[in-house]
């Protein structure tokens, strides 16, 4: 799978993730900025908020109640806010895009 993230400053990068990681692990490997990831994806820091794009939302599954509580904190969140690290990419997934806040520095 391919997941393009579209980065606080503007730009914008599509990286391949391997099947079986999550959206979090792309950015975090490829030291792309904005997603912070500070509790290492066991869901419990939010600082891996990320807008997930429309087209997008149907690749993964609906956000667990714990990931929900997370969100709710959050400033900015938005009907498509998701925590990066909770977004596993399936083989099937193909390119999905996620908006990056730049709140979460
Ligand atoms: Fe901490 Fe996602 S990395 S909640």
């Amino acid at each position: 799978p391919t997941v393009v993230y579209q980065l606080p400053d503007g730009s914008t990068s599509s990286v391949d993730v391997p099947a079986g990681q999550t959206v979090m692990d792309g950015s975090v490997r490829n030291n792309l900025p904005g997603i912070v990831a500070e509790c290492g994806g066991s869901c419990s820091c939010a600082t891996c908020h990320v807008y997930l794009h429309e087209d997008s939302a149907a690749v993964f599954g609906e956000a667990t109640a714990e990931e929900r509580d997370l969100l709710e904190f959050l400033e900015g969140v938005q009907p498509c806010s998701r925590l990066a690290c909770q977004l596993v990419l399936s083989p099937d997934a193909g390119t999905v895009t996620v908006a990056v806040p730049s709140s979460d520095y």
